[in-house]
C-alpha cells in the first residue's frame, strides 16, 4: 500500500505532545511491514533544521498563498520519506507550532492549516508532479481535518482515514474566517464543516473521511457520549460503524531502559534492582536528599486542566505527612499551574522538585528514576507516559479513563496473585479517589520489597510496541480503500 501520513508535529523534528511521538513512530512501523509510507509536515524552522539536507521537489500554486508553496523532500530517520510544506509567511516561526511565545494561538492558524490541508490534498492527487499516488491519506487531528473534505469531491481520490488524538482540540473559527479562505460554499452545512454557526476543521475529518480511528478502544466509546463528545457525539454515533479505537504503541528503540542514552544506569526485567541508581542520580541532579528508600513519585506533562495536576497539588499535603516520600514534576503550560508548582517546590525543597519547561532528556531520567508515576487525567485519549512508565518499571497511578483504562491493570488481591497487576487505578477524577490510590501505593511500598519489584516487573513485561497496532491500522486502511464512504453532502443534492 502507498500511504501519505499527514500530521502537524512529529518527533524528533517538532513536538508538543503525544501526537509527535505517534507521527514519528507509527509511519516507520508501517513502513517496516513493507509498505510505501511518506510523512508530510509543515516546514517549521526546527523541522527544516533537523531533517536537512532537503531538496526542493516541487512548487505548487495554491489558494491562500500569493507565492507558490515549495515542497521540500528529506527523510525522517534513515528510511521514511518526508515532505515539508514550505510557506514561510505561515510556518517560518520559531517555537511552538500552534501558539505565540505568550501561549495564545497564532491569529492566522486557520490560514496556516487550511493551506497545509490544500497542499496535502494536492500531493495526494499527484498534482505536485511527484509521480506518486497514495492509496490512502492518514490524517491526524484538526490541523489536517480539511483534507478529507477537499478530497471528497475528487474523481479517483485516495481513501482517507482521520485519527482523533484529542477531541478537545477542534480547530473552530468563525464564519468570516470560513469566507476568507475561499472554501467551497457547499461545505458550509451542518452535514459539512458548520458547527453551531461556526467553522470546524475537525468536522472535515469526522464527516468526510472514509474511516475514523481514535487512540484507544475506551476513548472510542467515550467520545460517542455527551460527557466526552463535545457536541460531536451525534455525528460520531452516526459514523460508529466506521469508527474504531486502536491503541497507540510506543517506540521501544527510543524508550528502553536497557539502552536509553539519557539515563545513568541501564536495567531490564532481570536487573531491576539497578534502577535505584537512577533515583539517586536524579535526587542529586534536582537537589533532593539522596535516599534510596524514599518512594519517589513523578509526573510529566502539559500543564492543562485535562491532566489533573491540580489534583496532585491537592493531595500533596497528605503525601507530605508520610516520611521518605518525594515528588518530581516536569511540565509547562498554564502559567497559574506553573507558578503553583514552583511555589510548592519552594515550600518543600527537600521533598518536592519542580522543573518548568520542556526537556525530553529529563523526561527519560524521571521515568527511569521514579517508583510511581501519577497520571490523574480527567480524560486521556491514550496517554503515552503511563506506557513509558510501565516500560521503565515505574508503577503508574491512573484514573480509569480512555487509554489509561485500557493499559493499566489495577493491583487487587486477585490481580496481584495471578501477576496481571501493573499499577493502581482509581474510578473518579477527584482528589479523594486519587488520594486513596496514592495511599494504596504507599502501603504497598511498605510491604516486602519483592512485592514491589514483582508489580513493577510485571509492568515492564507488557508489550506496547507498535507491532499489533500497526497491523490493526493496515486492516482499517484496506477497509477504507475497499469501501469508500459516501460524501455526506451528495445526498443533499450538492455535487
Ligand atoms: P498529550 O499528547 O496529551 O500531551 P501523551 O501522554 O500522549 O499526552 O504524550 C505526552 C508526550 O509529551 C510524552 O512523550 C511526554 O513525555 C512528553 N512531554 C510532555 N510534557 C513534557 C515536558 N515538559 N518535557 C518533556 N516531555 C514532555
Ligand atoms: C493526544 C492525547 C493523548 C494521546 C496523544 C497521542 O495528545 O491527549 O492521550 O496519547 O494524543 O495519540
Amino acid at each position: 500500500m502507498k500511504i501519505l501520513f499527514a500530521a502537524s508535529e512529529a518527533q524528533p523534528l517538532i513536538k508538543t505532545g503525544g501526537l509527535a511521538d505517534v507521527a514519528g513512530s507509527l509511519p516507520q512501523a508501517i513502513a517496516g511491514l513493507g509498505h510505501d509510507v511518506r510523512l508530510v509536515l509543515p516546514a517549521y524552522p526546527a523541522a527544516v533544521e533537523k531533517s536537512s539536507p532537503l531538496v526542493e521537489v516541487a512548487k505548487l500554486a495554491l489558494p491562500g498563498s500569493a507565492d507558490p508553496v515549495r515542497i521540500l523532500e528529506g527523510h525522517l530517520g534513515p528510511q521514511l520519506p518526508l515532505y515539508l510544506i514550505d510557506a514561510p509567511h505561515l510556518f517560518d516561526r520559531r517555537g511552538n507550532p500552534y501558539t505565540t511565545s505568550a501561549g495564545t494561538d497564532w491569529p492566522d492558524n486557520a490560514q496556516r492549516f487550511s493551506l497545509f490541508c490544500r497542499a496535502i490534498a494536492a500531493l495526494s492527487m499527484n498534482r505536485a508532479g511527484l509521480g506518486w499516488n497514495p492509496d490512502l491519506v492518514h490524517c491526524n487531528d484538526w490541523q489536517t481535518g480539511l483534507v478529507p473534505a477537499f478530497l471528497a469531491t475528487e474523481e479517483n481520490r485516495p481513501a482517507t482515514l482521520f485519527t482523533i488524538h484529542n477531541l478537545a482540540y477542534q480547530g473552530v473559527f468563525d464564519r468570516a474566517t470560513f469566507d476568507s479562505l475561499n472554501l467551497d460554499p457547499a461545505l458550509w452545512s451542518p452535514q459539512g464543516l458548520e458547527f453551531h454557526r461556526n467553522f470546524s476543521f475537525i468536522k472535515g475529518g469526522l464527516a468526510f473521511s472514509d474511516w475514523i480511528t481514535t487512540v484507544s478502544p475506551t476513548y472510542a466509546r467515550e467520545i460517542c457520549t455527551p460527557a466526552l463528545g463535545y457536541g460531536l457525539e451525534g455525528l460520531l454515533q452516526h459514523r460508529v460503524t466506521r469508527l474504531q479505537g486502536v491503541l497507540n504503541g510506543i517506540d521501544y528503540l527510543l524508550w528502553d531502559p536497557a539502552t536509553d542514552p539519557s539515563i545513568v544506569q541501564h536495567f531490564d526485567q532481570t536487573t531491576f534492582e539497578r534502577k535505584v541508581s537512577n533515583k539517586l542520580a536524579l535526587q542529586q541532579e534536582l537537589g533532593l536528599p539522596q535516599n534510596e528508600d524514599a518512594q519517589m513519585f513523578g509526573h510529566i506533562g502539559r500543564l492543562v486542566e485535562q491532566k489533573g495536576v491540580d489534583l496532585i497539588l491537592n493531595v500533596l499535603p497528605g503525601m507530605l505527612q508520610r516520611p521518605d516520600l518525594q515528588l518530581v514534576l516536569l511540565g509547562s503550560g498554564d502559567s497559574g499551574l506553573e507558578r503553583s508548582l514552583l511555589q510548592t517546590a519552594g515550600a518543600h525543597p527537600s521533598r518536592v522538585a519542580a522543573v518548568i519547561g520542556y526537556d525530553e532528556q529529563l523526561a527519560h531520567r524521571i521515568e527511569a528514576a521514579c517508583d510511581c508515576f501519577l497520571m490523574p487525567s480527567r480524560f486521556e485519549p491514550c496517554g503515552l507516559n503511563q506506557l513509558y512508565s510501565l516500560r521503565y518499571g515505574t508503577v503508574p497511578i491512573v484514573h480509569r479513563t480512555g487509554g489509561l483504562a485500557d493499559t493499566v491493570v489495577d493491583a487487587t488481591p486477585k490481580s496481584l496473585l495471578n501477576a496481571s497487576a501493573t499499577g493502581f487505578v482509581f474510578d473518579y477524577p477527584h482528589e479523594s479517589a486519587l488520594w486513596r490510590a496514592v495511599e494504596r501505593a504507599i502501603d504497598f511500598w511498605s510491604r516486602p520489597k519483592s512485592w514491589w519489584s514483582k508489580l513493577a516487573i510485571s509492568g515492564m513485561s507488557q508489550d506496547f510496541s507498535w507491532d499489533s497496532s500497526a497491523q490493526n491500522y493496515l486492516v482499517i486502511y484496506q477497509k477504507a480503500i475497499d469501501d469508500p464512504a459516501q460524501n455526506p453532502l451528495t445526498g443533499l443534492g450538492i455535487p
